[in-house]
């Protein structure tokens, strides 16, 4: 595990885009597993203004979101669907059918998680994996708790991510409580894997990812055992490993 501490977010952007440059320019039909929520938009941003400016070609690039909120139809503002049309596949020209996010809306749920996982097994795997961590160390989805063995399964969030992501919504009782997420496992099938973290609200979760115990209670834990890790922090979620 590799962890890199920055003076801000806009630095970690900057590093990872990066690493996520340097994967496409050395493989065009790259495979990205993408997040939502406010880390990785700057990332977002850089790999936009890349395209814009022909640094980037994503014609051939394929990406998997991490998850979807159950209960939200696509076109609604708060989907993770609409989150990365805004924030990246509209402003870029990747193909429309090599975007992949998982369907909350399917009439056969069970169904779109197991074909989910099939086709990221049958890819052996994304290159990259973004992720994001939850204060309370999830990643995806996986609430603590979450078998290290799951597949991409739905789940219900606990109190303090439906907490967290009130801020996107009017009033709380509109957040919602299951979604779809690629699994523990799934995550790790990834070749390599790049969190990004900021703020001092993820420096607990932070501090038990790398050098706390491994173990379910905290998902991110489990990356400790993944061989191509890097963790891109500011100071100030950095501040209890530092
Ligand atoms: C998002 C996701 C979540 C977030 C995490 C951090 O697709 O899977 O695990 O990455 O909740 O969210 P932010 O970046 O908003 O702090």
């Amino acid at each position: 595990m590799k962890i890199v501490v920055f003076d801000n977010l806009e630095e970690i952007s900057k590093e990872a885009f990066k690493l996520v440059f340097e994967q496409i320019k050395k493989k065009k039909n790259t495979s990205l597993g993408l997040a939502t929520g406010s880390s990785p938009i700057g990332l977002y941003k850089l790999m936009i203004e890349a395209y814009r400016k022909n640094k980037l070609d994503f014609s051939e690039v394929s990406t998997y979101n991490l998850d979807e909120y159950i209960g939200v139809p696509k076109e609604n503002k708060n989907s993770y669907w609409y989150f990365m049309n805004e924030n990246l596949f509209h402003h870029i020209n990747i193909k429309e059918e090599n975007c992949h996010i998982p369907n909350a809306n399917s009439s056969n749920i069970l169904e779109e998680c197991l074909n989910y996982d099939k086709m990221i097994e049958e890819i052996g795997g994304v290159d990259i994996q973004i992720l994001g961590i939850g204060r309370n160390g999830h990643i995806g989805f996986n609430e603590p708790g979450s078998s290290f063995k799951s597949k991409t399964w739905i789940v219900d969030l606990k109190r303090e991510t439906i907490e967290d992501n009130a801020r996107f919504f009017k009033n709380k009782s509109l957040v919602p409580t299951k979604a779809i997420t690629m699994g523990i496992s799934t995550i790790m099938s990834a070749k390599k894997i790049i969190l990004l973290a900021y703020g001092e609200k993820k420096q607990e979760a932070i501090r038990k990812m790398t050098y706390g115990e491994i173990t379910e209670k905290v998902p991110a834990s489990v990356l400790q055992m993944h061989n191509n890790v890097t963790i891109l922090v500011d100071k100030e979620a950095a501040k209890l490993i530092e």
